[in-house]
């Protein structure tokens, strides 16, 4: 269990967001739009591609901390999936002010259950289809993800994936408050 958590830890605590936008000369992204150091806020910075690779990267690093614990620790996929969505979220390289998890918990869904990960992915890109607000789309993926679990009858999964939907919407509280107001930005929208 403990080196599941710490190898998923390790990989999920990578903020490729962060790393990226201060490597393609963008500064820091925790200074422009909303802080956050996801895709969403990469893309305000203007650079799609950057965005792109942001939320490409922090879903393979929660797919790559299951798969690795599947090959080299199996039994124990949960606590690495675990890891990597808390280490997104909490990093210690980042004094535990990671991200809002909506591409990594992708990432280690696909790598649990990739069904679940189809449903995520499918209501997460609708929802943005629809709505174009990067939160909503996040918020009712996470809705949808222990609902599918429970679908597919995987239900060992639950607890994690309840846990870590509540999380993600515990780490939105500044987007729900947002929309509410009716001022949470649309995608690529610069205003926060
Ligand atoms: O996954 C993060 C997204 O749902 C919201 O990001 O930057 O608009 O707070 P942001």
């Amino acid at each position: 269990i403990i080196p599941a958590l710490f190898l998923g830890y390790l990989l999920g605590s990578i903020p490729f967001g962060l790393l990226l936008t201060k490597a393609a000369g963008g500064g820091d992204i925790r200074h422009i739009g909303s802080g956050n150091i996801g895709a969403t806020n990469v893309l305000r910075t203007g650079r799609k591609g950057l965005a792109a690779l942001t939320l490409l990267l922090d879903l393979l690093k929660g797919l790559t901390a299951v798969w690795l614990a599947q090959r080299f620790l199996p039994g124990a996929m949960v606590f690495a999936a675990a890891g990597a969505f808390f280490g997104h979220l909490y990093p210690v390289w980042l004094k535990f002010k990671g991200g809002k998890g909506v591409a990594t918990y992708a990432g280690i869904l696909f790598g649990l259950f990739w069904q679940i990960g189809v449903v995520y992915a499918i209501t997460w890109v609708g929802a943005l289809l629809i709505f174009r607000i990067s939160s909503v789309g996040g918020l009712l993926a996470a809705i949808v993800a222990p609902i599918a679990a429970v679908y597919f009858r995987q239900f060992e999964l639950v607890p994690l994936l309840g846990a870590c939907s509540g999380i993600i919407f515990w780490k939105h509280h500044a987007n729900i408050k947002n929309l509410i107001h009716g001022t949470e930005p649309r995608i690529g929208k610069s205003k926060v």
